[in-house]
């Protein structure tokens, strides 16, 4: 961890979103968009601000979807146009009202009954 990455984890609301995975540090806001950036998972550390309510991740290479238990807030949540094969994790966000997965390969998620 950098300095700075320290920084942002010490404070008690994180002000930005860090995606580890790219070790870039992306805008934050109710809305986090990564789409179309060649994202192949979401790394463990994987961590949006409070207060963002929507992820959307269209249009990458994502085959798991593990790691969002860091965003229990999110209320919608897209990742159209991606690798999924499975949904893992998915039932603990427990706030979520829109999952958006059209053009995937989903065979099992986590939480619906088969
Ligand atoms: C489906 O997803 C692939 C990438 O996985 C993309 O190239 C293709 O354009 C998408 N198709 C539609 C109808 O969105």
């Amino acid at each position: 961890m950098t300095d700075f990455t320290r920084y942002l984890y010490g404070k008690p609301r994180p002000t930005l979103c860090f995606l580890s995975l790219l070790n870039l540090f992306i805008l934050p806001g109710p809305v986090v968009d990564l789409s179309a950036r060649g994202m192949q998972k979401l790394e463990p550390s994987f961590t949006c601000s409070e207060d963002t309510h929507t992820l959307i991740l269209d249009g990458n290479n994502i085959m798991k979807l593990d790691h969002l238990e860091r965003n229990p807030g999110l209320q919608q949540l897209s990742v159209a146009s991606n690798r999924l094969v499975r949904m893992m994790g998915v039932s603990r966000l427990t706030e979520l009202r829109v999952l958006n997965l059209p053009n995937n390969s989903i065979g099992y998620i986590e939480g619906f009954p088969s």
